[in-house]
C-alpha cells in the first residue's frame, strides 16, 4: 500500500484538493491518502466550513501553526511537518497553489531522504503560474515550490512556458487543467440552491461582489481610501446597485487600524458580511453583475462562469483569464474601473471563453499520472 500526503493550510487550497481526494478514494486499495492541515487558516469560517461543504473528512493531521510573521509561520510549518514526514514516510507529498504552507512543505520534503536515498517526491498542483512580481509573497512560494517539485501539474499554457524558461525538464511538467474548476463544476447544482441572495436581500445581476485581502491593497491606508472612492463612484453610476463585500480577517483588522471602518459603513448600498462558505460565496459570484477582486482563484472562477471580473491588481499570474476569459486587470485605477463598469452596464463588455482543459476532469488526469509514478 502506497501512502500519499496532501498538505493544505489556507482557504484557496481546500477546493483544489477536494477533487483529488475524491479520485484517490477510488483507488483506496492501492493508496492511502492522508490530509495534513497546517492550521495557517484556523477560523471556522476560513477553514471548517470548507471541509464540511466540500465533503472532506477531518484532516488526519493538524499542525495548528496559526498566524505569525511569514518567517515564523513557515519555520513552524517546517518544524512540525518534518516530524510528520519522518513518522509517516510518504511515497509522495501533494502541495497546492502558492501559500506559505505550500513552499514550507516542499522544502521539508527536499531535505529528507527516503529508503532509496532520494528526497521525498513532491507534486505541485497549480504549478508554473508567475506574476513576475517578487513583492508578492505568493510569487516566492510558487518559485520555491516549482524548483523543488518532481511532478508539476499545470492549469494553463502560460504555466508550461514559464517552467520551460526556468529550465525545468519537460518530463516533469503535465498540463492537466484546473482542479478548482473541478470543484466548481461538481457543486454547481448545490450552488444554484443557495439562499444567500435572499438572506442578504440582493437580487440577481443587481449587485457587485467585492473581495480584497492582498497586503499590497489592504495594508495601505492610501489604497483603502482609493477603494472607498471607487465604491462612491459605483454608487453614482448605478444608485440601485448593491455592493456585497465579504470581508477577510486581515482586511477588517486594517480598516480598524486605519480608523476607516466608519467611512466604509457610510457608503450607500454597501453590505459588509463575514467571510462566507464555499457554496454561498460561489452563488454570489455566479449571480453578480460583476466582481471586483484581488484574489487569484476568483479570476478563474469568474472566467469559468463568464461573469465580468475587474481585478484590483497590477498583474496576474493567470493570464489566460484576461486573454480569453472575462477578466480585466485594473489595479486601483479608478478611471479604468469606471470605464469597464460602464461597458458592463451597457452590455458592451467582452463575453469570454472557457480555457482548455477546465472541464471538471483535471483531478482524474492528475491521479492517473500519480498512480503511475508512486
Ligand atoms: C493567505 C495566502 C494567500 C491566499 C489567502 C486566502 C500566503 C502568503 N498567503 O493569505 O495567498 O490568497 O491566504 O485567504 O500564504 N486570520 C484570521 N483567521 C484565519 C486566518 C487568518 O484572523 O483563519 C488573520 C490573521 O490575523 C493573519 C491575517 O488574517 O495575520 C492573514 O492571514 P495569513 O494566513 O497570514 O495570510 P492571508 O492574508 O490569509
Amino acid at each position: 500500500m502506497k501512502k500519499i500526503l496532501s498538505v493544505v493550510g489556507a482557504r484557496p487550497n481546500f477546493m483544489k484538493m477536494a477533487p483529488i481526494h475524491k479520485q484517490l478514494l477510488k483507488h483506496k486499495s492501492r493508496v492511502k491518502h492522508k490530509i495534513v492541515h497546517t492550521g495557517q487558516h484556523y477560523d471556522k469560517k476560513m477553514s471548517d466550513v470548507f471541509f464540511k461543504e466540500l465533503e472532506l473528512p477531518k484532516p488526519d493531521i493538524y499542525l495548528g501553526v496559526g498566524s505569525r510573521s511569514h518567517a515564523e509561520q513557515k519555520a513552524h510549518i517546517m518544524m512540525e511537518f518534518e516530524k510528520v514526514v519522518l513518522k509517516e514516510k510518504p511515497d509522495l507529498v501533494l502541495v497546492y497553489g502558492d501559500i506559505n504552507s505550500t513552499s514550507a512543505a516542499s522544502i521539508v520534503c527536499a531535505k529528507i531522504l527516503n529508503d532509496k536515498g532520494a528526497p521525498i517526491p513532491v507534486a505541485h498542483v497549480e504549478s508554473g503560474l508567475r506574476s513576475f512580481d517578487r513583492t508578492m509573497p505568493e510569487e516566492i512560494n510558487r518559485m520555491i515550490t516549482d524548483t523543488l517539485a518532481d511532478y508539476l501539474f499545470v492549469t494553463e499554457p502560460a504555466g508550461i512556458r514559464n517552467l520551460k524558461k526556468e529550465g525545468i525538464k519537460d518530463s516533469k511538467v503535465f498540463f492537466t487543467g484546473n482542479t478548482m474548476i473541478d470543484s466548481l463544476k461538481f457543486y454547481l447544482k448545490k450552488i444554484g440552491k443557495s439562499g444567500i441572495l435572499k438572506e442578504l436581500c440582493v437580487s440577481e445581476k443587481n449587485y457587485t461582489l467585492v473581495t480584497m485581502h492582498r497586503p499590497s491593497n489592504v495594508d495601505s491606508k492610501e489604497n483603502l481610501n482609493k477603494t472607498l472612492s471607487i465604491f462612491k463612484s459605483i454608487n453614482k453610476i448605478n444608485p440601485e446597485l448593491d455592493i456585497v463585500f465579504p470581508i477577510h480577517p486581515r482586511t477588517i483588522k486594517m480598516l480598524e487600524k486605519f480608523k476607516l471602518k466608519s467611512s466604509f459603513d457610510e457608503i450607500k448600498n454597501l453590505i459588509i458580511t463575514e467571510p462566507l462558505g464555499y457554496i454561498d460565496f460561489l452563488k454570489l459570484v455566479s449571480e453578480a453583475k460583476f466582481i471586483l477582486t484581488d484574489s487569484g482563484g476568483i479570476q478563474e472562477e469568474t472566467t469559468y462562469l463568464k461573469v465580468p471580473c475587474l481585478t484590483l491588481r497590477e498583474n496576474t499570474e493567470r493570464p489566460v483569464t484576461s486573454e480569453i476569459g472575462t477578466n480585466v486587470i485594473c489595479g486601483l485605477n479608478e478611471k479604468l474601473i469606471i470605464s469597464k463598469i460602464k461597458e458592463i452596464e451597457s452590455g458592451k463588455f467582452k463575453k469570454g471563453k472557457i480555457p482548455k482543459l477546465w472541464d471538471g476532469n483535471a483531478a482524474e488526469r492528475i491521479v492517473k499520472i500519480i498512480l503511475k509514478k508512486v
